[in-house]
């Protein structure tokens, strides 16, 4: 069965109050309900964490690794500027796991210090501005294969 660690960065942990213009009125608790719900009907594994730390993001990435897991990975505000994330993704993606970046909202339409990702490069794929749906896209694409 597929497994896959679903981690989100800074911030995300205050969904539903933090920016709802931008981000949506749904909490972090309403998108572990709804990526449990997705990961059922796609008959896949997925564990949602969150953490504000850096280096627990990093480390979350080696586990992934070591355990063998795809991830889904929001790495927040780290995507514009943390090379440990990038370095850390790249074990991912070429230890052969997937890795799919995604966002809530679309930072290409946002400023523009949101218009560089540095994890983009060493991801599978990215989804971004679907909402909460960036998220369910992540699983199916990891899902199909
Ligand atoms: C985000 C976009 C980032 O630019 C921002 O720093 C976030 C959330 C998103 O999901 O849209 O914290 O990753």
């Amino acid at each position: 069965m597929t497994a896959v660690l679903v981690l989100n960065g800074p911030n995300l942990g205050r969904l539903g109050v933090r920016e709802p213009d931008v981000y949506g009125a749904l909490s972090l608790d309403d998108l572990r309900s709804a990526v449990a719900g997705w990961a059922g009907a796609l008959a896949i594994e997925a564990e949602v964490r969150q953490t504000d730390d850096e280096s627990e993001l990093v480390h979350w990435l080696h586990e992934a690794v070591d355990s063998r897991r795809d991830v889904v990975l929001n790495p927040a505000a780290f995507t514009h500027y943390s090379y440990a994330l990038r370095d850390a993704a790249a074990m991912v993606t070429k230890g052969g796991l997937r890795l799919v970046e995604v966002h809530i909202s679309n930072p290409y339409a946002r400023e523009e210090f949101r218009h560089v990702s540095v994890i983009g490069a060493v991801a599978t794929g990215t989804i971004a501005g679907f909402g909460f749906d960036s998220y369910r896209l992540a699983l199916s694409a990891l899902a199909g294969s």
